[in-house]
């Protein structure tokens, strides 16, 4: 959160409220000790938590209460109404959480009269109500996290994690949360700190959000945790016998389990020019600082590729006023995933912010003015910025003799073809409950949780990797979520106006409902992802076939 001084709303928690002003399974925002606080009811108990989502700062009384947990509305993180914790990414952080008392109305009157705290009955959290009882947020708790424990018999004492992106990052902080002593060592061929990709091609591009809010953690962090972390540097073999990997320098470094997550490669296009200054990819923070280099200074842009990233990127560099032009082979935007519809949609948006599109075409060349089309056609630029799509980065996998099919194979614990490794994020294909396939995607909160199952695994947990798929864009005021995988459907529904930016579409196949994308409907988009995991809690449990029908959420 910002330094600046968080605004207040709602009443003073710590003068107590009306139970009854907070039915069962709802939330109310309020304020203890000059902080925003939650009050959340779940039947005879009441929690009070942190009200504001440690990943971007969303409002979490306008996300669901689900069980003891309340999931944000922006990203799908998940808060322990119990403890503050975060239970699932992409928030790395607990939110605070406060002592609730509770007073009969009968005490309340005789408090009245004659209050000290420690007379006070106290019924920490449980209620069972009476009119006009009253709800009193107390003092602030301790965090959640485990203290380090000693090494137990059996668990692995040396940690090696190959990759300084999301799944690696997560995994890291999850052993450590978890209390693991033994020697982490992180290696990451970027020369940054992990940091927070989706805000390279939106806040971090279009100029509202600072260099500063790219590192995921800062470099003590990683020394206040002791995970050793080296950057700029790259594994070249693992010696699955030895236990061991070596990187291009001759350094080893020996583990007892190893988690690989090296995330994927841009693809690169094979045209005359396209490794000129002016070219840019966007992976990694320091693509990101070139290209924003880049852009105060340009005019026009073109973008190669029209697909999440690249359209990102137009809406960013529109919000800088630069001309931008956009070229794919597609006819129609995101239509494999998204419909033809959503695809139609997008192209106005973008369209109607000043952006031009060359679609179903290619670019043949670039030089320093511009770039060639198929056609002849020649564009102006002086930003080019390529995005036709990343591949997962498997060579090592491979060269360590791992099974791989499009992707780093891997069992529902995330563990390879090899015991003692396992893989996270994009190069991971793992199965999933939902669709009963094999899949793999490139999402930043699939990552994060991979790495965070990867990590209780590799602590000899046993969790299978059950999460719904979610992801999300952002173009201008434009937002999208997506629950699920529907890497083919049959049929998709719309309810509601996609123009009027309010809107839910289902994606089926064989009547099987595999996803769903909301426009502004951010508690459905969670309904859905509770739906989904009900239907994943009954497959795992009876190991059947996905049906269609999924029970409502509450
Ligand atoms: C600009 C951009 C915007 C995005 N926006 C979104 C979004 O809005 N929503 C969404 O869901 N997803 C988004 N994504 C995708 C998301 O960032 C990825 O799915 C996620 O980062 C994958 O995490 P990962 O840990 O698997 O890989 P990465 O985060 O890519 O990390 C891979 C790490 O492995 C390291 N590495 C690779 N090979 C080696 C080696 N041989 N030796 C040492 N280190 C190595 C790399 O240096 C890097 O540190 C975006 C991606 C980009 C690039
Ligand atoms: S702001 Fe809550 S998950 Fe992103």
């Amino acid at each position: 959160m910002s330094e600046e001084k968080t605004k207040l709303s709602g009443p003073d928690l710590t003068e107590g409220i009306e139970l009854s002003s907070i039915p069962d399974g709802t939330m109310l925002l309020g304020h203890a000790q000059g902080e925003p606080v939650l009050l959340a009811r779940r039947a005879n108990e009441v929690f009070a938590i942190g009200a504001i989502c440690t990943h971007y700062g969303a409002p979490l009384e306008q996300g669901l209460l689900d069980g003891d947990t309340v999931r944000c509305q922006w990203h799908h993180a998940c808060f322990s109404l119990r403890t503050g914790e975060a239970l699932c990414a992409p928030a790395l952080s607990p939110v605070s959480h406060w002592r609730v008392e509770h007073q009969h109305r009968a005490e309340v009157h005789d408090v009245a009269r004659q209050f000290t705290p420690l007379e006070t009955p106290v019924r920490s959290g449980h209620v069972q109500e009476e009119s006009g009882d009253i709800v009193y947020v107390r003092e602030k708790l301790e965090s959640a996290s485990r203290p380090s424990q000693p090494l137990a018999a059996g668990i692995r004492a040396t940690v090696v994690i190959v990759g300084g992106g999301a799944a690696g990052n997560a995994a890291a902080e999850m052993l450590r949360r978890e209390g693991y002593s033994g020697r982490i060592t992180m290696l990451s061929a970027d020369e940054s700190v992990p940091c927070d990709r989706p805000n390279l091609s939106k806040g971090f591009l279009s100029g509202t959000a600072s260099d500063e809010t790219n590192p995921l953690r800062s470099q003590e962090f990683y020394k206040d945790h002791q995970i050793d972390l080296h950057l700029g540097v790259h594994v070249t073999t693992i010696d699955a016998a030895a236990k061991q990997v070596q990187l291009a320098d001759g350094t080893c470094h020996a583990y007892d389990a190893l988690l690989l997550a090296t995330g994927a490669e841009p693809v690169h296009l094979d045209v005359p020019g396209a490794d000129l200054p002016h070219v840019h990819y966007l992976r990694t923070l320091a693509d990101g600082r070139a290209l924003v280099a880049r852009a105060l200074v340009a005019k026009r842009a073109v973008i190669i590729g029209a697909s999440f990233i690249g359209l990102e990127v137009a809406a960013s560099l529109r919000a800088r006023d630069i001309e931008v032009h956009v070229v794919g082979t597609e006819t129609v935007l995101m239509e494999k995933v998204l419909g033809p519809e959503v695809g139609n949609f997008l192209r106005k948006l973008h369209e109607d912010h000043g952006v031009t599109f060359h679609l179903g075409t290619t670019a043949t060349m670039t030089d320093k003015q511009s770039v060639t089309l198929k056609s002849g056609e020649r564009l102006q630029a002086d930003l080019v910025v390529i995005g036709i799509g990343v591949r997962p980065a498997i060579s090592l996998a491979e060269q360590a003799g791992l099974a791989i099919d499009r992707g780093v194979v891997v069992n529902e614990y995330l563990e390879s073809s090899i015991p003692g490794i396992f893989a996270a994020g994009d190069i991971a294909r793992w199965p999933d409950r939902l669709t009963g396939e094999r899949i793999r995607v490139e999402h930043w909160v699939v990552a994060e949780r991979q790495g965070q199952t990867a990590a209780h695994n590799i602590l000899g947990r046993r969790e299978r990797f059950d999460y719904v798929p979610f992801f999300w864009t952002e173009q201008y005021d434009f937002g999208l979520g997506y629950v699920g995988h529907a890497e083919h459907w049959d049929k998709a529904e719309i309810a509601g106006s996609l123009e009027g930016g309010d809107c839910a579409i289902t994606y089926w196949r064989g009547g099987r409902k595999l996803a769903v994308a909301v426009v502004h409907r951010d508690l459905e988009g969670l309904r859905a992802e509770v739906e989904f995991e009900r239907v994943i809690a009954r497959n795992s449990a009876g190991d059947r076939t996905v049906k269609s029908t999924a029970a409502p959420a509450q």
